[in-house]
């Protein structure tokens, strides 16, 4: 039989051969998984193992079955929790999804699960080509990686070969950044760090703070008297246009320009730092959505990407030898990526009446109708697109736990993000449907009446 051309390079699952084995498949372990649920002994039995395993319980009491649908999570003693989190972040196209468990299945069944940047295959190719046609016309150069920890690494690499000796970096209050020895010391956490040896070259800038009317100019005087006071020390300042872990705070577009106008005229790089926000506040980078292009120099992107990757300008780029590293990612992850960027283009998931832009507004509809009914529970709201958040009565971490823990039981897997006040936060699938923004909200009700009831708090 005469052999079919096509490009080798082009994404293995094209082929209906390969489409219809890995439905197969998929159709075959979803059927096998659904046999296998934890009786409730078995179930609290292993949570509790995974506890005395790791030396800490686990944060919510829940282990997946491997299945789900859209929002809802099947979890291993068959109950069905909304996800609400996306296991914060990376179910960002919910559970179950058929095109995605295809895709993986295909990528998974060619050669080793990881590829490194030694022997690259098509999907490294696939997925580095897919981040860059997306991310303007400055930025030329992607490294791929694991983690989002991993990304800001070689974020950090290169604007520190590139303006040496400078050794300091500017972050903002709050930020969080990741969990290696030096993101660790990035991020506002100090529990987060406690007995690390630390290098003490992190600089804070205040964010932005809509009480404080002098917001924009505060935090420029602030980063002025760091430059002031550490001439040519400063490599560059790392920017979350939303924080994430920090409380999904977000600022004007003024704010950001501000400070990066001032980084450029200092010969400081601006890294934006999108691990959490890609692909979730209308456009597939924040930077975009604010219009910030012009100045940004390097960007990292992980968790709903199924691995992370560095981004950088020209003359950003590293010298050989300074980043690298034996695996790049798994090919299902980069195989992943790659398909999740082309849905989120080709499936109208992007731009100012995209799914993701509208899904932020009938969260925030949503956020009204219950605040009217509930007025003195619901505190400020922030947040954009696909990461919400608000303040339970008075944002007490206790308060915060409570609420969560019932909603828990509920049937709504919701999370904690910043302090003073604590937040709920929203991290929902970007493909939320009408019906599961219900659902969650009639969650989200129940539980607070609960625990306004039980700890004698207002509505
Ligand atoms: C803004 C930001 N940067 C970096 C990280 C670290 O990513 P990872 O946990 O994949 O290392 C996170 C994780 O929450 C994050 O939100």
């Amino acid at each position: 039989m005469p052999r079919k051309k096509t490009s080798s390079l082009k994404p293995i699952i094209e082929s209906d051969a390969v489409r219809e084995a890995a439905k197969a498949l998929v159709e075959a372990v979803r059927s096998e998984l659904a046999q296998r649920e934890l009786g409730p002994e078995s179930y609290e039995k292993a949570i509790r193992r995974i506890g005395r395993q790791r030396g800490r319980p686990l944060m919510v009491p829940m282990i997946s079955s491997g299945r789900g649908h859209g929002a809802r999570v099947f979890l291993a003693d068959g109950t069905r929790k909304l996800d609400f989190i996306s296991g914060i972040g990376m179910y960002g196209f919910g559970h179950g999804d058929d095109d995605l468990l295809e895709t993986a299945v295909a990528a998974a069944a060619s050669d080793v699960a990881f590829q490194g940047h030694l022997l690259p295959g098509p999907e490294y190719l696939g997925l580095t080509r897919a981040l860059l046609k997306h991310a303007g016309t400055n930025l030329k150069h992607a490294w791929l990686s694991l983690s989002g920890a991993m990304a800001n690494e070689n974020a950090l690499k290169v604007i520190f070969q590139k303006h040496a000796p400078a050794d300091r970096i500017v972050v903002f209050e709050n930020a969080f950044h990741g969990r290696t020895l030096a993101t660790a010391e990035m991020s506002d956490r100090p529990g987060f760090r406690e007995g690390l040896p630390l290098r003490g070259n992190v600089l804070q800038v205040p964010f932005f703070d809509p009480d404080r009317e002098d917001s924009i100019e505060h935090s420029v005087a602030v980063l002025e008297e760091h430059l002031h006071r550490y001439p040519d020390q400063i490599a560059g300042m790392c920017f979350e246009l939303v924080q994430g872990e920090g409380g999904f705070k977000t600022a004007p577009r003024e704010f950001f320009t501000a400070l990066m106008e001032h980084c450029r005229n200092n010969g400081v790089a601006v890294w934006v730092d999108e691990v959490q926000t890609f692909a979730r506040t209308g456009e597939l980078f924040a930077f975009r959505t604010f219009d910030l292009e012009a100045w940004v120099d390097v960007v990292t992107v992980g968790k709903i990407l199924q691995g992370s990757a560095m981004l950088c300008t020209k003359s950003y780029n590293p010298k050989p030898g300074l980043v690298s590293g034996t695996y790049a990612g798994s090919t299902v992850g980069m195989a992943l990526g790659q398909r999740i960027i082309e849905r989120m283009d080709e499936e109208g998931y992007l731009g100012l009446e995209g799914r993701v832009a509208v899904l932020g507004r009938r969260i925030e509809k949503r956020f009204e109708s219950l605040e009217k009914r509930m007025p003195k529970a619901i505190g400020p709201r922030s947040g954009i697109g696909a990461m919400q958040a608000f303040v339970p009565w008075d944002g007490s971490p206790e308060i915060v736990s409570t609420v969560l823990h019932a909603a828990f039981e509920e049937g709504v897997i919701l999370l904690s993000a910043g302090s003073n006040p604590s937040k709920i936060r929203m991290l929902p699938p970007v493909n939320t449907t009408d019906e599961e923004l219900e659902a969650c909200f009639s969650m989200l009700e129940k539980a607070m009446r609960r625990v306004a009831e039980e700890c004698d708090l207002p509505c």
